[in-house]
């Protein structure tokens, strides 16, 4: 049986990443191609290396390989709603039709966090699970995936949930530890305020971290006391590419 394969594409805020993804095993067919996010990163920069890394793929992959690409913002019916992170041209910007047409072929665009969520749900962390999975990405803000028996809610922004006076990201994200070169115990005790936070909203019945820094996992997880079960992601940075795969095939 031939495996079914698609062209994931995960737009960060330092680097846009891709690769064609075997959607059977959920696992990378290629070595990733990375290049910088452009420091002015508009739709028009992104675009052009989004289609240059397509561009590295084409002789690899079918013709009709599915699309799929990240953004880290909301993404309704194919335009940019939301953008913490990202240059402000990108608000009510429509990616998928400015994706499509540089790439010459349709393509699907969906929030960054939510291919992660995806991505864990098919083939890591949250496969096999029932009730309320979060899926959280840790990275240059909060990306949140609310996954219910198997089923994506998307655009979930509790990244962003007001806690004591900040806006949650701006505190417990990665990026956060990294700025203000906080212990990992330090950040540990503002991952502690957000998740007691969150399960107390949403009563999960699992957590899954991701972003670059669960490789690190070992550092702070332990250092959490929870309700809720909190494991570290299992596909760690190849989940976005997977995931954005996984949905434009679907
Ligand atoms: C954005 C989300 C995104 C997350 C992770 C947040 O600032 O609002 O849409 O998923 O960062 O990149």
């Amino acid at each position: 049986m031939t495996s079914r394969v698609a062209l994931g594409i995960d737009i960060g805020g330092s680097g846009i990443k891709g690769a064609p993804v075997d959607l059977d095993r959920g696992v990378l067919l290629a070595e990733r191609v990375k290049i910088a996010t452009p420091v002015e990163s508009t739709p028009h920069a992104v675009a052009a290396i989004v289609g240059e890394i397509a561009a590295q793929f084409t002789d690899t992959l079918p013709a009709d390989a599915p699309i799929g690409v990240t953004i880290p913002g909301v993404v309704q019916h194919g335009v940019v709603r939301s953008a913490a992170n990202i240059d402000k041209a990108w608000l009510d910007c429509p990616g998928e039709a400015l994706f499509s047409a540089t790439l010459g072929r349709r393509c699907l665009l969906v929030n960054d966090a939510d291919a992660a969520g995806v991505a864990e749900l098919r083939h890591g962390a949250a496969k096999d699970k029932s009730g309320l999975v979060i899926v959280t990405t840790l990275g240059t803000g909060i990306g949140i995936a609310l996954l219910h028996n198997g089923v994506l809610i998307p655009n979930a922004e509790l990244g962003h949930l007001e806690i004591d006076g900040h806006d949650a990201e701006t505190r417990a994200a990665a990026s956060a530890r990294e700025r203000e070169s906080l212990s990992w115990t330090k950040w540990a005790a503002r991952l502690q305020r957000y998740y007691s936070h969150l399960e107390n909203l949403l009563w999960p019945d699992l957590f899954v971290v991701g972003g670059g820094v669960s490789r690190k996992a070992d550092k702070f997880l332990p250092l959490l006391s929870l309700r809720t079960p909190i494991v570290p992601a299992e596909l760690q940075n190849a989940a976005g590419i997977i995931g954005a795969a996984a949905l434009a095939a679907d």
